[in-house]
């Protein structure tokens, strides 16, 4: 069976994933945490943390809040910064078989250029991830992501930036998805993913207060796959980029259901806090369906609900 998927086909260094299943960023930390639990070797890629030029401390605690189906986290990108991250994860990476995905954040179009130009020829990272859609920032994050203009912005600053391949990860909380996503994949977006958490809120009824301490949170798990599921379907029907699927995904056929949507590949996040075997499983879920269904080729699935 051929599991493999190109995620960058028109750029020079071709990202080429043994198998459509990735971590999504945040939630599997920098990956060497994690390496008793789990082979990440198996894996199509990895995707760590959210990485900003500086190191963070995040938001005030507490930052996660378990809802009905779902988690309210707003961890606010604390991370080492992208000099520790070159100095003491890229080297780990460079061992390993399977790509890394950096995923980086800013508050200014100029700082996601310069943390592209930084990564750019660094050995173990295969590719960026280029958040413009984290809730959980005062300034930027989902603000770029929201708007096509700031999005193809960011985009075209960090395609100048990097020779690396580049994927765009977008949020739901938007008018239109679709326009953003044309307009990511214009400025020079190699693939797309989508979608980030969407913002929610829980209130301490005993205090009288938000029960986090930033207030508001990003909702992520299986309360949102639905959601994630019909944006995939939109934003893979509009672009001809590779599309990323995540939101909510726990199981194989959860993950099948964004591939026949249209995605490439997927992401699972949240489902490893509970499960942290669950991407492999995922992997696993995958393998057996396509032989149960005689699939030879992941291909014969990507966008097999569309046709
Ligand atoms: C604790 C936590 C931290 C996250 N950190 C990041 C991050 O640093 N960068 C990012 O792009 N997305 C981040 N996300 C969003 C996830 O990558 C993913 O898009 C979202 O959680 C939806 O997928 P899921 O339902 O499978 O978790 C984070 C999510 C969680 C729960």
């Amino acid at each position: 069976m051929n599991l493999s998927v190109q995620l960058a086909p028109k750029h020079r260094s071709v990202l080429h994933l043994a198998n459509p299943v990735m971590t999504a960023s945040g939630t599997s930390g920098y990956g060497t945490e994690h390496s008793h639990l789990f082979d990440i070797q198996r894996l199509g890629a990895f995707v760590c943390k959210g990485t900003t030029l500086e190191p963070r401390e995040g938001n005030p605690q507490p930052r996660l809040a378990e809802t009905p189906s779902g988690l309210l986290n707003s961890i606010g990108l604390q991370n080492i910064g992208v000099e520790a991250l070159i100095k003491e994860k890229a080297p780990v990476w460079a061992t390993w078989q399977v790509p890394v995905i950096v995923n980086i954040a800013a508050e200014r179009v100029q700082d996601y250029a310069r943390l592209a130009h930084r990564l750019d020829g660094v050995a173990g990272v295969s590719a960026l991830e280029v958040n413009i859609s984290c809730p959980n920032i005062r300034a930027g994050g989902a603000e770029f992501g929201a708007n096509p203009d700031a999005a193809a912005e960011v985009t075209r600053a960090v395609r100048k930036a990097t020779s690396l391949p580049i994927l765009v990860k977008l949020t739901p909380s938007t008018s239109d998805i679709v326009r953003v996503a044309q307009a990511v994949a214009e400025a020079g977006a190699d693939a797309i993913s989508l979608i980030n958490t969407l913002r929610g809120m829980v209130i301490d009824i005993t205090r009288r207060r938000p029960l986090l301490g930033n207030i508001t949170g990003g909702l992520s798990g299986p309360a949102i796959k639905p959601v994630a599921l019909y944006l995939v379907y939109q934003v893979a029907g509009a672009v001809a980029v590779p599309v990323v699927g995540c939101g909510g995904i726990a199981t194989a056929d959860d993950a099948l259901e964004f591939i026949m949507a249209g995605a490439s590949a997927v992401q699972v996040g949240t489902a490893s806090f509970k499960n942290p075997q669950a991407p492999l499983e995922v992997l696993e879920g995958i393998e057996q369906f396509m032989a149960r269904e005689g699939i030879e080729d992941i291909a014969e699935l990507i966008g097999a609900a569309r046709h």
